[in-house]
């Protein structure tokens, strides 16, 4: 899939298939993450790759909003470097790039925004210094409850040509 077409039919997924997801599938994931910009190219991030299943099922107990998490066949937990001013926007980037990445490799993810962070670090064992970002949920679609479309804000309510306000271009 070209990349534009992936960024603009890109849907948060909140079911997954019992399909595995290919190792080299989530690396590639992981690799979009890495090559997201940065501030001072700092790349204040660490990614934690999981397929363990019982770390799955006790890491999605903490997703206070991500009852989903626990079906999915992989994660990615991203972790910021808790003393770097950028952290937050350089990885929410890298979390666009990976959900854009998996997106054009057929797969689907949701950013999980409320979670037990304290217990994940532990149970993850991050080292101190790093603090936990947010958990992305990867697999294969559910068939049965696929990504559903979303409402977009009409592009004259957003976009404005030289001056706020002026919408035509
Ligand atoms: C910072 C952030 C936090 C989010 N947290 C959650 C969440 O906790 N649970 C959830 O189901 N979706 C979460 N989402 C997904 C949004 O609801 C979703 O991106 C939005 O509805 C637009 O849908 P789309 O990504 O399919 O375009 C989050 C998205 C962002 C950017």
């Amino acid at each position: 899939m070209e990349a534009l077409e992936a960024i603009t039919t890109r849907r948060v997924q909140r079911a997954f298939s019992n399909q595995a997801v290919e190792p080299e599938k989530l690396n590639a994931i992981v690799d979009a993450g890495r090559h997201a910009m940065s501030a001072k190219n700092q790349q204040p991030w660490q990614f934690v790759v999981i397929r363990d299943r019982d770390t799955i099922a006790k890491l999605g107990a903490f997703c206070t909003t991500g009852k989903f998490v626990p079906e999915a066949p992989a994660l990615i937990v991203v972790a910021k470097d808790a003393n770097n001013q950028w952290a937050d926007v350089d990885c929410a980037q890298a979390v666009q790039n990976m959900a854009d990445a998996a997106w054009a490799m057929g797969l689907g993810t949701c950013w999980v925004g409320n979670f037990e962070a304290e217990q994940i670090a532990r149970l993850l064992e991050l080292p101190s210094g790093w603090a936990l970002f947010t958990v992305l949920p990867f697999g294969y679609q559910n068939s049965q409850k696929p990504p559903q479309a979303k409402p977009l804000k009409p592009r004259n309510e957003v976009v404005h040509f030289e001056r706020f306000g002026n919408h035509q271009g």
